[in-house]
């Protein structure tokens, strides 16, 4: 099998957390270059790196257009913030590499029409990292749905309802980020929904957000996922919402319900949540079960499995990808089909209307 040279645009918490790690894991990647414009932090990000896995230092560049054209690499990590992400991406497919791009694929749709038409016409894989299609757990619900054991899956409710988890750092700023919990963590529970619902088409939404705490309420020891480039450290620039919620209709009769808040005064409870319900059973992700009737009684049947390692699966199979030229699971089309949906869920706020699509 080949070695793949690989770099990685944008290094910082989710590079360090999910994707360094477990490149590092491969036998068959090298991570031999960064693209950063904070290099100076990033050169001791390359430094530990090597340290760690007795590898070469990769080299540091201070974007992603000097390592391109410095350096020949099989595949890229794009790890920015949001709104940089669609034309980091085409600088990529244009460099004539493979793309593991973090979510939102994109903040706005006309960026996601425009990228995957890129996408299409190279190629390169550009797979959408929708990390939690990745759990074991989720895995198991995709089965169960598979096999039918649903019937028709007619409505659902997906939701991240957190008390207090406002991430620090670009997140709040409404510039750089595109959107506030809806484009951070509504993407996750929205996209895992579909996927487990089999991504039917949108029809209409309706949405709301309000911004109701905001950066009042400090608190002393809140724990929370902190963006490790510089700037809004203690979220001072405040322009998105902190709670958004939307009504979906799709095409095949299926109604989605999505609910997700970065601080709420309700109880703590920041675990991504899904149901679905059809006609022959219905599921649940956190609690994990399966509500079905068998012998003429109602019976719960609840999968002995865990979360797992979503990351680890996630990039062993980007580099798989890469590696058999086969599709990845979250495609550039389902990535642009969510990015719809969270646009319509944003301009049904903005006009106090539903968007039909
Ligand atoms: N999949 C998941 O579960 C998950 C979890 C958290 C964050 N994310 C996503 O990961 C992305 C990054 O989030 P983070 O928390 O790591 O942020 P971060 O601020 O910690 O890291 C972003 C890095 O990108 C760098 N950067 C900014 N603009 C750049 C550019 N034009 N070129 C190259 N580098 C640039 C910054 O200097 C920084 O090092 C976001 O899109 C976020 O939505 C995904």
């Amino acid at each position: 099998m080949k070695t793949l040279r690989v770099g990685v645009i944008g290094v910082g918490t989710i590079a360090k957390v999910a994707h360094l790690p477990n490149y590092a894991k491969r036998a068959d990647v090298q991570v031999v270059a960064f693209a950063d414009p904070e290099v100076e932090r990033v050169e001791g990000i390359a430094r530990q790196y090597a340290k760690d896995h007795n590898v070469e230092k990769p080299t540091v560049y201070k974007s992603a257009a000097d390592m391109f054209a410095a350096e020949n690499l099989d595949a890229v990590s794009i790890c920015t913030p949001n709104t940089s992400h669609v034309e980091l991406a085409k600088q990529a497919l244009d460099a004539n590499v493979h793309v593991l791009l973090e979510k939102p694929m994109s903040v706005k749709l006309e960026d996601a029409d425009e990228l995957l038409a890129k996408a299409n016409q190279s190629d390169k894989i550009l797979m959408v990292g929708m990390s939690n299609r990745y759990r074991q757990d989720a895995t198991v619900l995709k089965r169960y749905v598979e096999s039918g054991a649903l019937g028709n899956i007619y409505y659902g409710k997906t939701r991240i309802l957190r008390r207090r988890g406002t991430p620090t750092g670009w997140f709040t700023d409404l510039a750089i980020s595109g959107g506030g919990p809806l484009m951070d963590i509504g993407v996750h529970a929205l996209d895992l929904a579909w996927w487990l619902a089999g991504t039917p088409k949108v029809k209409s939404v309706t949405g709301i957000m309000a911004q109701g705490i905001g950066n009042k309420n400090k608190l002393d020891f809140n724990r929370t996922w902190r963006a490790s480039s510089a700037g809004n450290e203690n979220n001072e620039i405040f322009t998105t919402e902190d709670l958004a919620s939307a009504f979906i209709r799709f095409e095949n009769g299926f109604t989605l319900q999505l609910e997700v808040s970065w601080a709420l005064n309700g109880p703590q409870d920041s675990a991504l949540k899904v149901e679905l319900f059809g006609s022959e059973g219905g599921i649940s992700l956190d609690p994990l079960a399966y509500y079905g009737v068998k012998h003429g009684v109602l019976t719960t049947e609840t999968p002995d499995v865990a979360v797992g390692d979503l990351y680890n699966r996630e990039l062993n199979h980007f580099v798989d990808c890469v590696q058999s030229g086969e599709t990845p699971c979250s495609t550039v089309q389902q990535g642009r089909d969510v990015v719809e949906i969270l646009a319509a869920i944003t301009k049904s706020a903005e006009t106090g209307r539903e968007v039909l699509l």
